[in-house]
This record gives structure tokens, sequence and C-alpha cells, in this order.
């Protein structure tokens, strides 16, 4: 049994489903997960065999209380000897687009134990956006729809736990 700490942030609520559907598979692969969804009150990552990080995209970056999660705790999380990460975003014909890497990610990359990065495709709903939200949308193509796959959320998952054996 591994232990197992999820840090990530949601907007308007569709990483959220995903950290918590992570989360339900690691569990019943019978580790010890603890989740997070506001990293502004996220613990330390010490204690942890794992630490999984997580973020909606927004405009091509995490969000900022996960990039400030990073900043606040690197030299811890650099001890840790297994990290993941996730980002939530492209919907629509944002899947074709370069920027499917959100920052701060390949800078992590390069300073902690990263296993694996995955992107998901995410969800869009207009009447939940602001209006300076709905033309950032036409800025960066994003449609709306719900283009989540939760097949490949779970596998992502149950993988990260297989390899836990
Ligand atoms: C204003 C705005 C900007 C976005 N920018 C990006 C982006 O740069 N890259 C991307 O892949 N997705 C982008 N998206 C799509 C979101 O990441 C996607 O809707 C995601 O599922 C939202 O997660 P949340 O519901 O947890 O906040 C954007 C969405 C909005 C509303």
């Amino acid at each position: 049994m591994s232990r197992i700490l999820i840090v990530y942030q949601s907007r308007h609520g569709s990483t959220k489903d995903i950290a918590n559907t992570i989360a339900a598979r690691l569990k019943k692969a019978e580790h010890s997960v603890n989740v997070f969804e506001k990293p502004f009150t996220a613990p330390v990552p010490i204690g942890y065999d794992v630490v999984i990080l997580g973020s909606a995209t927004y405009l091509g970056r995490w969000l900022a209380g996960m990039r400030r999660y990073y900043l606040r705790n690197r030299e811890l999380l650099s001890a840790v000897n297994k990290v993941w990460l996730f980002s939530s975003g492209p919907v629509g014909e944002q899947d074709n687009l370069a920027y499917n890497t959100p920052t701060p990610v390949d800078e992590i990359k390069k300073q902690l134990h990263v296993q694996d990065h995955v992107v998901f495709s995410g969800k869009l709903d207009r009447k939940n956006l602001s209006l300076s939200e709905l033309v950032a949308t036409k800025i960066v193509k994003a449609s709306p729809g719900d283009f989540r796959n939760w097949d490949a959320i779970s596998k992502w998952a149950d993988d990260i736990a297989d390899s836990l054996q």
C-alpha cells in the first residue's frame, strides 16, 4: 500500500471529477489516498510515497494556485520519488493546438521525479463562464461540450496503481 497525495485545482468543476475518479481508482487498488482540491490549503508533501499534481488549463497555463503550490513546495517535492502530473484542457478543436503542454509542466518535469504527464480532454459549459472567459474561449478555440474520456482517465490511474505493486 502506497501513501498517495493528490493536489489539484479546478475552476469550473470538471477537473474535480477527473481528480476524484483518479482517487477512487487508486483507493480501489487499496492505496491510501488524500485528495486536496485547494492547493492553498493542501499540506506540504511530507510522508507520501507518491504525489499527483493536476490542474485545469487556462490560456496555456495551469491555474495560479497549482503554479504556486509547486513553487512553494518544490524542494520537498523533489524528495518524492514518484510524481505524476495531469492537465485537463483541450475542448473541441483545441486537440489540434500546440500548447497542449501547459506551463509549468515542462519546468516541473526538469525538477521533479516525474513518471508521466497526461493531458485529458476537458469540459466547457458556456453558462458557467464570465464575459472575459467567453471572449478568451474564442482566442483559444475552446468549444462547448463534455470531452472527458472516463476510460482513459481510469486507465491512467489503474496504470499508476499497477506500477506501485
Ligand atoms: C477562458 C478559457 C481559457 C481556456 N484555455 C485553454 C487552454 O489554453 N488550453 C486548453 O487545453 N484548454 C483551455 N480551456 C479549456 C479548459 O481547460 C477546460 O474547459 C477544462 O475542462 C476546465 O476545467 P475546470 O472545469 O476544472 O475549470 C480554456 C477554457 C476557458 C473557459
